[in-house]
């Protein structure tokens, strides 16, 4: 569902992350003008790859977005905005807490004041996170249900979708919050291991080792395919008064964990499934089973998810395979002249706005 970009100025923070670089090119590829505003930060997905293939079409300003004197003057006239900077990690967010406040918070704080002081009334999408239902009371899981985050991660990003409903209550933004389920495909971040399990499992699965699954692996997800999620993005970003502003976005199939490890194993070489006691560490974070109910989505936005597990995991694997050099090991393994040109560009880009 590509209409209504051609032209539109648009902005994608955490852009060169997984999800923010796969709408980041599905945006110039339906005429938009795109600014992305990443920081880069360590430990996250930033990979200038991902944006190789629309790298003359696209600004990147490298800032946090809490810095918003950098890019001031791109708020300026900005039709839409998709928010999805961000640190997705829960494991990290209980080692550093505080890490993740000032990524997920206060960065969200500052920067949602700047697009109201330079660019009031703007669509504002939000990536939010199923991660602040906690565990869950019945499945599948609804909007409505009680939030009560597990980890310091949900509460931050819970407080920053907070913002987005107050300064949209208040008539100051418009803003939607879409409460993602776990997103795969190509572009992740797979050499991150805090990330979640779908990286590692296809990390495993492309080096050919055995995939670890904790326990028994009974506990229920819905994956998501990142194009369905670049769907309901572009669909929020010009939806016209939407009745709600919170959409839980969830794959169309409850897998357990066993059946997800199964899957990619069987589609890649020569990995397998393997069970392993659960780690102690991780067991006050783990949310049991999971997945979402999308009905609303399906109702208020005409979303449904389309990819089937299966497909999408051939899909991310046969583009990991292609290109693992950059995702493998993304921060030593870019070639020199590689370097050379997304360093040119992102001079050209950043200085053009400044
Ligand atoms: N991937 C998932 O399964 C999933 C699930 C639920 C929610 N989300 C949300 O979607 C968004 C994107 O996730 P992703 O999987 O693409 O992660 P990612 O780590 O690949 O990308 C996030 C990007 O945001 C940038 N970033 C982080 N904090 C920033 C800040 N304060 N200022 C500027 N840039 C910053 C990072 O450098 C990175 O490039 C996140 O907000 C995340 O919480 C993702």
């Amino acid at each position: 569902m590509l209409s209504g970009y051609q032209g539109k100025a648009v902005i994608v923070t955490g852009g060169l992350g997984f999800i923010g670089s796969n709408l980041a090119i599905q945006l110039v590829e339906a005429g938009a003008d795109v600014t992305v505003i990443d920081s880069m930060v360590s430990g996250c997905g930033a990979n200038w790859c991902n944006l190789a293939q629309v790298r003359n079409d696209v600004r990147v300003i490298v800032s946090d977005i809490g810095s918003t004197d950098q890019f001031a003057r791109v708020l300026k006239g900005v039709d839409v905005v998709f928010n999805l900077a961000g640190e997705i990690s829960h494991s990290r967010s209980m080692e550093d807490p505080e890490r993740d406040l000032a990524l997920n918070t206060l960065s969200q704080l500052r920067f949602l004041l700047a697009c109201r002081e330079h660019c009031p009334g703007t669509r504002v999408v939000y990536a939010g996170t199923r991660q602040v239902y906690g565990q869950q009371e019945s499945l599948p899981v609804d909007e409505r249900h009680p939030i009560r985050p597990l980890d310091f991660n949900g509460v931050h990003k819970h407080a920053a979708a907070q913002y987005h409903q107050l300064l949209t209550r208040r008539g100051d933004l418009d803003c939607i919050i879409l409460r993602l389920s776990n997103v795969y495909g190509p572009r992740m971040a797979i050499h991150l291991a805090h990330q979640g399990f779908l990286g590692v499992y296809f990390r495993m699965a492309l080096e050919g080792k055995p995939i670890l699954v904790y326990g028994e692996g009974e506990q229920l997800r819905d994956p998501v395919h990142v194009e369905d999620v670049l769907d309901a993005f572009l669909r929020c970003g010009t939806a016209r008064e939407p009745r709600h502003r919170i959409f839980n976005i969830g794959g169309s199939q409850a897998l357990s964990l066993k059946e997800i490890a199964r899957t990619i194993a069987s589609s890649s070489r020569g990995s397998q499934a393997l069970h392993v006691p659960f780690p102690e560490e991780l067991r006050s974070i783990d949310i049991g089973s999971y997945y979402s109910d999308t009905l609303r989505a399906q109702r208020e936005l005409g979303w449904m998810p389309g990819v089937l597990f299966e497909d999408g995991v051939r899909d991310a694997l046969a583009y990991f395979s292609e290109h693992s050099k950059h995702y493998l090991e993304p921060a030593t393994h870019l070639s020199v002249p590689e370097m050379e040109t997304l360093r040119h560009v992102k001079t050209l880009r950043a200085s053009s706005v400044s």
